[in-house]
């Protein structure tokens, strides 16, 4: 079995998305040692001690640099003998130190057909720019915002009255299939 750590910063339902079909025997080829948060408030938290995953809760700034951040995150990975990181809504560009150790084994999730509407509130983005149509991005990760190659998308319509909840929703129920289906074919 292949040891994932997911990391998360905020709500947290794709991660409890991908533990749900973890524990249920969906995605039997992996285990998830830990999620690993960077905010002691996130929603993420009360998922993970709800499907007992122990948590790792990481700020920044208790850290003297973002390079002294990673380099404990670094130890608790090895320690665990993680060996991908599935990035599930956390809101940090990965530093130097994390990739180097992890090159090739970190994926994310983005909710924008890339290379369209990177960084923070692509569906706000989307909808700034009148688009008809968004949907979801699972890519490996470098050290850009929301720039490694793209491995899979699934797109949705956005409709002439739909709110910002209204899309997110729909993106949110695309990530849902889309991500665990990349996780399942790429992580063996
Ligand atoms: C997801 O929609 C994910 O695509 C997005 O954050 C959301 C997290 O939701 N990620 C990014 O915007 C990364 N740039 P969740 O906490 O409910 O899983």
């Amino acid at each position: 079995m292949t040891k994932v750590a997911i990391f998360a910063s905020g709500s947290g339902t794709n991660f409890e998305n991908i533990a749900q079909r973890v524990q249920s025997g969906e995605l039997s080829q992996i285990e998830i040692t830990a999620l690993y948060t960077d905010h002691d408030d996130a929603g993420c938290i009360a998922l993970a001690h709800r499907l007992n995953i122990p948590v790792h809760i990481n700020k920044v700034k208790d850290f003297d640099s973002k390079t002294a951040y990673e380099t404990h995150l670094l130890e608790l990975l090895r320690e665990e003998q993680v060996e991908w990181i599935i990035l599930a809504g956390y809101m940090r560009l990965i530093g130097e130190t994390l990739l180097e150790a992890y090159e090739g084994q970190i994926l994310n999730i983005h909710p924008s057909l890339l290379p369209k509407y990177k960084g923070k509130d692509a569906i706000g983005q989307a909808l700034d720019h009148h688009e008809t149509q968004t949907g979801t991005t699972v890519h490996y990760v470098d050290s850009g915002m929301d720039t490694g190659s793209i491995i899979a998308q699934k797109s949705c319509d956005i409709f002439e009255n739909d709110t910002h909840d209204d899309v997110e929703a729909r993106v949110k129920s695309l990530e849902y299939e889309l991500y665990p289906a990349v996780i399942s074919e790429i992580i063996q």
